[in-house]
C-alpha cells in the first residue's frame, strides 16, 4: 500500500501519489487518530463537565475542522510540494510574504513542542503493555489501580525510560524517506483492530450498570458547566485530534491524485476520528462512575479506568494487553507525522541529510520532553507562568498542551483558512473541490467568515473575557 511512483508531468512527478483514496485516509486517520483520542479527549471532556463541552466539540470538528482540512488537502494538492514551497507556488512569489512564511513556522515549533510531551504520554502506554501482560491488573481494586499509575508519574528515571523508548521508535521510522504515516499504510488492520478493542471495552463498560449515566454524561449538555476557557480547549482539541494547524495534512495533501474527492476523503478521516474519541468516552465514563471516580481526575484518567476494566473483565490480561500495544501504535503513526514537518524543515534550511536531520529533531524532543516528565513529580508544584490568570497552577507540561493546541494550531488553521479565502483564486479552488455549487459556497464561505471570526472571537474572549 506505498504511495505508487506515477510520472506525471509537474511538480509532483518526483513525489509518487497514494495509489488510492483508501491509501490517502488510511494515512491521514494514522496521523489523526492518536492519543488525541483515546487518551485526551475523555479526559478533558471530564474536566469540562461532559455534554455541553462534547457539543461545542463536535461543532468544531463539523463547522471548523473539516472546512480546514479541506482547505490544507486543497492547499497541498493544489502546490504539490511541501508545505511552504506549495504556498510560495499559489501566492506565486519567490519571496513568500511573512505571513504565509508562518504557517511553516507553525508548524516546525509545534511540531517540536507537542511531540516532546506527546512522546511522554506514548511512554506511559508502553509502559502499559507490561503492566496488561504481567497480570498485575487482574482483580485489582481502583485504589491498588490508582496506586499503580501514582508510582509511575512518581518515578522520573523509569518515565525518562519509557519516553526514550517511545522517541526512538518515533525516530526509526522518521528517518525514513516518504514515512508519511506509512506504517499505518502498511498495515491497514491497526486501526480496525484498535475500533474493536475499543468496541470490546465498550461491551464490558455497558455490563457495570452505570453506562446510562456514561451517556448521559457524554450527551445530556448542561450549558452552565461550560466555561470560556471550556469553549477554546473544544476548539483547540478539534485541531489537535485532526491532525491541523501544522501544514501535516497540507503534506499528505501534495500526494493525493488529482480527481479523487478532497471533501469526501476529509469527511471521511473526521467520521473515523470522531467515532475513535466517542467510542474511548463511552468505554472510559461507565467505569468512572461504576467505581466512584473523578471523571475531573486530569490526564491520568485512562490509565486509572480501563485498567480497572481489563482487571476485570474474563481474559483481561490478553485484552488489555492487545489494546496498550494498539495504543503505542495510534500514537506511533501520530508521533511520527509530529516530526515529519521538522525533518523536512531541517533538511530544507541546514542541508542536512534525513538521518541527521531526523537525529537532530528527535534529540531536541526528547530533551524538551524531560521538563514535561519533572512536571509530574519533582516540579509538580512549579507554575512557571502562574500569575497569569489563565494559566494558573499549570506545569510546564499544562502549559506545553496548552500553548500548542490552544493557541499555535488554531492559529495555523486560522492563516490557512484565510490563505484558502482570500489569497487563492476562487475558480481555481472550484475546480479542485469540485463540489455542488450549494456546497462549494457553503464551504467558501466558512474558510473565508466564519472560521476567522469564531477563531478570533474565542480567543478574545478567553483573553479579555472573564
Ligand atoms: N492528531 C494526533 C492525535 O490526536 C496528534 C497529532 C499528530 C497532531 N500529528 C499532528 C496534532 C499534527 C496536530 C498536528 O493524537
Amino acid at each position: 500500500m506505498r504511495p505508487i511512483a506515477e510520472a506525471i508531468e509537474g511538480s509532483n512527478a518526483k513525489r509518487g501519489l497514494w495509489s488510492s483514496r483508501f491509501a490517502f485516509i488510511l494515512a491521514a486517520t494514522g496521523s489523526a487518530v492518536g492519543l488525541g483520542n483515546i487518551w485526551k479527549f475523555p479526559y478533558i471532556t471530564g474536566e469540562n463537565g461532559g455534554g455541553a463541552f462534547v457539543l461545542v466539540y463536535l461543532l468544531c470538528i463539523a463547522a471548523i475542522g473539516l472546512p480546514i482540512m479541506m482547505a490544507e488537502v486543497l492547499i497541498g494538492r493544489r502546490g504539490g510540494r511541501s508545505p511552504v514551497n506549495s504556498l510560495k507556488a499559489i501566492a506565486g512569489h519567490d519571496r513568500l510574504n511573512p505571513a504565509w512564511r508562518m504557517v511553516g513556522a507553525v508548524g516546525v515549533i509545534a511540531g517540536f513542542l507537542i511531540l516532546s510531551f506527546y512522546s511522554v504520554i506514548g511512554g506511559w502506554a508502553v509502559s502499559y503493555v507490561g503492566t496488561a501482560a504481567s497480570g498485575q491488573l487482574t482483580g485489582q481494586s481502583a485504589d491498588a489501580i490508582g496506586a499503580i499509575f501514582s508510582n509511575l508519574l512518581a518515578d522520573p528515571v523509569t518515565l525518562l525510560m519509557w519516553h526514550t523508548l517511545f522517541m526512538a521508535l518515533v525516530m526509526l521510522c522518521g528517518g525514513k524517506r516518504g514515512s508519511r504515516g506509512d506504517l499505518s499504510a502498511r498495515s491497514p488492520f491497526l486501526m480496525p483492530a484498535l475500533f474493536l478493542l475499543l468496541l470490546t471495552v465498550v461491551g464490558y463498560a455497558m455490563t457495570t450498570g452505570e453506562f446510562g449515566r456514561a451517556v448521559t454524561f457524554l450527551f445530556q449538555p448542561d450549558f452552565t458547566k461550560l466555561t470560556t476557557s471550556g469553549v477554546l480547549v473544544a476548539l483547540g482539541h478539534a485541531f489537535f485530534t485532526l491532525s491541523l494547524g501544522m501544514a501535516v495534512m497540507m503534506a499528505y495533501g501534495s500526494y493525493l491524485p488529482k480527481g479523487i474527492s478532497i471533501a469526501k476523503t476529509s469527511i471521511a478521516v473526521c467520521v473515523i476520528d470522531t467515532a475513535v474519541a466517542l467510542l474511548a468516552g463511552l468505554a472510559i465514563f461507565p467505569i468512572v462512575f461504576a467505581n466512584g471516580l473523578e471523571p475531573g481526575a486530569g490526564p491520568g484518567l485512562i490509565f486509572q479506568t480501563l485498567p480497572l476494566a481489563f482487571g476485570q473483565m474474563p481474559m483481561g490480561s490478553l485484552f488489555g494487553t492487545l489494546f496498550f500495544v494498539l495504543l503505542v501504535f495510534a500514537a506511533w503513526t501520530s508521533g511520527i507525522s509530529l516530526l515529519e514537518p521538522i525533518v523536512e524543515w531541517l533538511e530544507e534550511q541546514k542541508s542536512m541529510n534525513r538521518t541527521r536531520s531526523t537525529l537532530a529533531a528527535g534529540f531536541v524532543c526528547w530533551l524538551l520532553g524531560i521538563a514535561s516528565i519533572l512536571s509530574l513529580n519533582l516540579w509538580s508544584d512549579f507554575a512557571p507562568l502562574g500569575w497569569i490568570g489563565m494559566l494558573e497552577g499549570k506545569t510546564v507540561f499544562d502549559l506545553l498542551d496548552f500553548f500548542t493546541a490552544n493557541i499555535l494550531l488554531p492559529l495555523g488553521g486560522l492563516l490557512v483558512a484565510v490563505f484558502a479565502g482570500w489569497v487563492m483564486s476562487r475558480e481555481a479552488i472550484e475546480k479542485e473541490l469540485a463540489l455542488s455549487k450549494p456546497m462549494f459556497r457553503l464551504w467558501y464561505i466558512t474558510v473565508r467568515y466564519i472560521t476567522p471570526v469564531a477563531v478570533g472571537a474565542v480567543f478574545i474572549y478567553n483573553l479579555f473575557g472573564s
